[in-house]
């Protein structure tokens, strides 16, 4: 077989066999395929899609490129969580402490950031000394221990995904729905989860711009997970404006802290408190989704759910002190406000905008070795459909640089939209697929 005759197939819109993808996938992770060409077939691939079937193969080479981990000696369903990606997207690291504290066993491994979007990993590790990269018995150990541990994707699973998800994003290939399926998927399957809820995000801050886009998508992952006999179900969200009022790593954390401590901004907390009801619910510990809302919620009131972050920092080599005690965290050199020019109502919010924005900053990456500021980012003081009066604070820029914070400033005074007339408030849940 030849790399060069697979990328001339899909090139020219034929399909791909399974053993050409299989071959693919190895000879990538083996050196053997050059980064340029499997740029080439990527590119293809994006350009020109896959069948149903080319994903599903694709999602299992991937799956099975390197160690598929066995989490049965726990005993437990175990449930995971995955997000296709947004701005302002802390939902794991409020989330997944919430349904540990339940009960729900977490065995997570999470991306860093994906072009515009924000990923776990870069966010937590913003945390001062906490590892993402973990071996697989303290991964396990911890699960057993304390019911949780999130990792990234440093141990041998799914070794493929981690090469192809760095590579899609220096070339500007993300947002095609056979490679996110098969990313996602094949994490999943690897990491050994037994169920799965999808987090879909639809909007502009999302991969998929529109629900009938964000639906094929959800459903092919899903028809993907019956095949991998692990049970999926997908919720629909909206991405159009960023979720929450902090777009940045450290800022994010902050915002999550808060949150598990009971100050929720409404669109967080109705996205983690639905994906939350149904993980209880995959997890067999609870089949009434209304229910489960409400033991979210006292968990959060009691402060176990808080605790739970702490003991997972704690045990992952993080300073919870600086959780504790938020003021500790680091802080960028410039902290600026962006001023309302008039009186009126917010209209739009555009998150790929502000997730751009935040990239430039440095919370992102534009070459994937480039490293990550941690501290830098956008808070918004305002939602869409908020009033607002001329002169007062629409969002504050952190920066460490001078040019760049002048740039955002720029940016961000045309992003955020204000208009006389109220609009309609959006719903933030779109659908369960299940
Ligand atoms: N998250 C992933 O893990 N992969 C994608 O391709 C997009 C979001």
């Amino acid at each position: 077989m030849n790399i060069l005759r697979i990328i001339e197939k899909k090139r020219d819109r034929q399909e791909l066999t399974k053993e050409e993808i299989e071959f693919f996938i190895k000879g990538y992770v083996k050196e053997e395929i050059a980064d340029y060409q499997a740029a080439a077939l990527v590119m293809a691939i994006y350009l020109n899609g896959m069948t149903k079937e080319e994903t599903t193969n694709l999602t299992m080479a991937m799956a099975n490129s390197g160690e598929i981990l066995d989490l049965s000696r726990l005993g437990e369903i175990i449930v995971d969580k995955h997000s296709t990606g947004g701005v302002g997207d802390k939902v794991s690291i409020c989330l997944l402490p919430l349904v540990a504290s339940l009960g729900v066993p977490v065995a997570k491994m999470s991306g860093r950031g994906l072009g515009f979007t924000g990923g776990t990993v870069d966010k937590l590790k913003s945390i001062p000394g906490y590892k993402t990269e973990v071996d697989i018995n303290t991964f396990i150990e911890n699960v057993e221990n304390i019911g949780i541990s999130i990792i990234s994707q440093t141990m041998n699973l799914a070794p493929a995904d981690k090469k192809l998800y760095a590579l899609r994003d220096s070339i500007s290939c993300v947002g095609s729905i056979p490679l996110i399926a098969s990313s996602i998927m094949s994490k999943k399957i690897a990491s050994g989860a037994d169920k799965i809820v999808l987090d879909v995000t639809v909007g502009h801050g999302a991969f998929m711009k529109n629900i009938q886009y964000a639906k094929i998508l959800a459903n092919e992952m899903i028809e993907i997970g019956k095949l991998a006999n692990r049970e999926t179900v997908a919720i629909l969200t909206n991405m159009n404006e960023p979720l929450g009022y902090a777009v940045g790593n450290n800022l994010e954390v902050i915002e999550a802290v808060k949150f598990l401590r009971g100050e929720m901004p409404e669109d967080l907390k109705e996205v983690v408190i639905e994906l939350g009801a149904y993980m209880i619910k995959l997890a067999g510990l609870g089949n009434n989704v209304e229910e489960n809302k409400t033991k979210m919620l006292e968990n959060i009131a009691n402060g176990k759910a808080f605790e739970k972050l702490l003991q997972m920092v704690e045990h992952q080599g993080g300073d919870s002190a600086y959780l504790k005690d938020l003021d500790k965290l680091p802080k960028a050199k410039y902290v600026e406000p962006l001023v309302a020019s008039k009186d009126g109502f917010i209209y739009e919010i555009n998150a790929e905008d502000v997730g751009k924005i935040a990239c430039e900053m440095g919370a992102g990456r534009i070459k994937k070795e480039d490293d990550i500021d941690y501290t830098v980012g956008i808070k918004l003081c305002k939602k869409v459909c908020d009033k607002v009066l001329k002169g007062e604070t629409l969002a504050y820029i952190y920066a460490n640089d001078i040019e760049k914070l002048q740039n955002a400033k720029i940016s961000l005074q045309n992003i955020i939209k204000i208009d006389k007339n109220e609009i309609k408030k959006e719903e933030t849940i779109f659908g369960i697929c299940e």
